[in-house]
């Protein structure tokens, strides 16, 4: 079997990074190897986003730039697959006449035996048929070359949930959750690669299992934890409206959990929220936030907003600013809402006109960039334990010197902080390394990041706040 190179091109979500993956391995008994460059893959694949009219620009105007690489090299296979590819199935081929191959959300699985068609006959093949369960390739998702210490593990897919802005439900189809035992397996198989923390993914992790009727997540939760070798556990999405007591409590029982929640709220206005179909008010969204600080005072909070849903008014808009200050939030994705093909929200007719949502997303934006800076700036003087993730030299300013290495992780509450690895001597190694959870002493506080210095001082009985000491290692 000859070699050949793979470049994947992922734009999108979390879960488009674990599809992704789902694809190279995939592909890798078919002899194709990922690359990192698109001018030396024999094959490109796109695995695009439509959750927002912005993603699926983004998609067409990387369709244009590889254009010219066919153009140069006609064996070259160009694949579009996820959202986009599920949302608009031949109509690529139109718009796009150089792309080989259209696999939508549910054909990941049957991918080899579309690549091997394309190969043999050398004909354009489009796959976008829809089942209502996903067919995948068994066993741990490879690594990614390097050892990675925090990896995506995707627990369900779809969703049941029709919120009306959203195109999810029409791209990736109905809820279905994986069997406890594969998503199990699959953990283990990424500790034994040197994986440290897993984010488990689906649109609602909530309502886990109960299709299927299968234990719920929080069972699920407490099988990953006693997972060993595995030092931390994240989750990403939750519903509101499914954010169970039983969940919450997990918090203060789960020593691996993370403590963070993205429990978007996405408008503080209930009129609004009912036009969005979420399924929960305002009062009873802050409710369940109550909750949570209750359980896990240093929980780390963050949230989605759509600004200028239609019909959307000032009033209603300083609804949602009132609600990000009394929560507090620890970091926001704010969006200017778009109108989705097949969303009901598309029909709606009274929109709100584009300059008013680039005012109010700027507005949001500003208020959320004061509690971020104030949030992390009261973490200065404390200790907190991070999990050690990546090592880049910065290069010196001035030319021919040195540079200096940085490590970078996160806390358990998802803020990133940097620090100066150690000016090691001869044959004296970093006494730090990748997928070490060690306590470190945050000095300086910025939007986005946070500095600190690996503390080696006993700081770990002074550790933060409940929880964080306890993961250290
Ligand atoms: N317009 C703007 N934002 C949207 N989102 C989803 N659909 C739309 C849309 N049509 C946002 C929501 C969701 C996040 C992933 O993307 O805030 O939580
Ligand atoms: Fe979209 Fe709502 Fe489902 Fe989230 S819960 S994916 S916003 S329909």
């Amino acid at each position: 079997m000859s070699l050949k190179k793979l470049h994947i091109q992922t734009i999108g979500c979390q879960m488009n990074v674990y599809d992704s993956d789902k694809i190279a391995q995939g592909l890798d008994p078919m002899g194709y190897r990922l690359t990192d460059s698109p001018d030396k893959a024999d094959m490109i694949i796109v695995n695009t986003c439509a959750i927002r009219e912005k993603a699926v620009q983004k998609v067409f105007s990387y369709l244009g730039r590889v254009a010219g690489l066919k153009q140069a090299r006609p064996d070259l296979i160009i694949g579009v697959g996820g959202c986009v590819a599920q949302q608009e199935g031949d109509r690529i081929l139109q718009r796009a006449p150089y792309v080989d191959l259209v696999f939508g959300t549910h054909a990941i699985g049957r991918l080899p035996a579309l690549v091997a068609r394309i190969e043999t006959e050398r004909q354009r093949v489009v796959d976008v048929a829809m089942g209502t369960c996903i067919e995948e390739p068994d066993g741990a998702v490879m690594p990614r070359g390097e050892t990675e210490v925090s990896r995506f593990v995707t627990i369900m897919h779809g969703c049941d949930n029709f919120c009306t802005y959203c195109v999810v439900p029409y791209v990736r189809g109905r809820e279905s959750s994986r069997q406890p035992d594969h998503i199990l397996d699959e953990i283990r198989g990424l500790v034994d690669t040197g994986v440290r923390e897993v984010t488990l993914l689906g649109q609602n992790v909530n309502s886990y299992g109960q299709k299927e009727g299968l234990p719920d997540f929080t069972s699920l939760l407490e099988k990953i934890n006693d997972i060993e070798g595995l030092k931390r556990i994240r989750f990403t999405t939750s519903h509101p409206k499914d954010l169970s007591e039983k969940l919450i409590g997990a918090f203060g029982i789960l020593d691996k959990l993370c403590h963070h929640i993205h429990l978007p709220v996405q408008s503080g206005a209930d009129r609004i929220l009912k036009k969005m179909n979420r399924n929960y008010t305002s009062s009873q969204y802050l409710d369940k936030i109550t909750k949570l600080r209750h359980t896990c005072p240093d929980i780390a909070i963050t949230s989605d907003i759509i600004v200028g849903f239609p019909g959307e008014t000032e009033r209603e808009f300083t609804a949602t600013l009132d609600l990000i200050a009394t929560v507090g939030y620890d970091g926001l994705f704010a969006f200017k809402y778009s109108d989705r093909p097949n969303a009901p929200a598309t029909r709606f007719t009274d929109k709100v006109d584009e300059h008013v949502k680039d005012q109010r997303l700027q507005k949001v934006l500003e208020l959320q960039e004061k509690i971020t800076i104030a949030k992390n700036r009261a973490l200065v003087g404390q200790t907190r334990a991070v999990l050690v993730e990546s090592y880049r030299l910065k290069p010196a300013s001035g030319t021919g010197e040195a540079g200096t290495g940085q490590w970078t992780g996160r806390t358990s509450t998802n803020k990133i902080v940097h620090m100066p690895a150690a000016e090691a001597g001869p044959g004296q190694a970093d006494p730090i390394d990748k997928g070490f959870l060690i306590p470190v002493l945050i000095k300086k506080a910025f939007a986005h990041s946070l500095w600190g210095l690996p503390d080696g001082s006993g700081a770990r009985t002074a550790c933060g706040p409940k929880g964080e000491s306890s993961h250290a290692a």
